[in-house]
């Protein structure tokens, strides 16, 4: 039987940098981030960035950010070879449980596209509730909606990655 893909927290070895440099350029660029993105912002204090694979080969990523008890979600990206099996579904919960051991968020939040029917149905199915809009948030005039998840404290939810 295959093992399930893990998810782990990135520290910036050369292996883990190898990988996102690779996949910043193979994977597509009209949905990817460029490397520099991720390297200004993991130089933001409270910043973490979660990989689904092995440490030289990855399959997913979900980028966030602590701040005031609050973890944004900037950005959760699945290779398309490997979507429609969950890995996004596994890649929120480990953004979850990773926001609530590193820094006690409490709850989380994201902006998102009304065009992007994808992640839509990944944030509520996994219980996130949509809490506002905002208007021409993005730079082709589309709004973004916001969602917001909690409680975030294992605790209170009752399981954990
Ligand atoms: C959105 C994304 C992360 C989903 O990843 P994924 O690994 O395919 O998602 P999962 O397999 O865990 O899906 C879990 C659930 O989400 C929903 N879902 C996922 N993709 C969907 C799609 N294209 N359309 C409708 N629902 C979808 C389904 O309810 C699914 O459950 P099911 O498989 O039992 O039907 C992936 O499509 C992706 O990387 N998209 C490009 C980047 C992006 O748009 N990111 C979000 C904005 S930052």
């Amino acid at each position: 039987m295959n093992q399930p893909i893990a998810v782990r927290l990135y520290q910036g070895t050369a292996p883990e940098k190898a990988a996102l440099e690779s996949l910043c350029q193979q994977w597509d660029s009209r949905e990817f981030w460029p490397v520099e993105e991720f390297y200004i912002s993991l130089k933001i204090p409270h910043t973490f960035l979660l990989y689904a694979g092995q440490e030289d080969r990855w399959q997913g990523i979900v980028l966030g950010r602590e701040m005031g008890g609050v973890a944004e979600l900037f950005y959760i990206y699945v290779d398309p070879l490997f979507r429609k099996q969950q890995l996004g579904k596994r890649l929120l919960l480990a953004f979850r449980a990773k926001a609530w051991e590193l820094y006690q968020a409490e709850r989380a939040y994201l902006e998102v596209r009304p065009s992007n029917q994808g992640a839509i149905g990944l944030y509520e199915g996994m219980g996130w509730k949509r809490t506002g809009r905002r208007a021409r948030y993005y730079a082709n005039g589309e709004d973004a909606l916001i969602y917001e998840w909690e409680p975030l404290n294992p605790t209170l939810i009752g399981t954990h990655l």
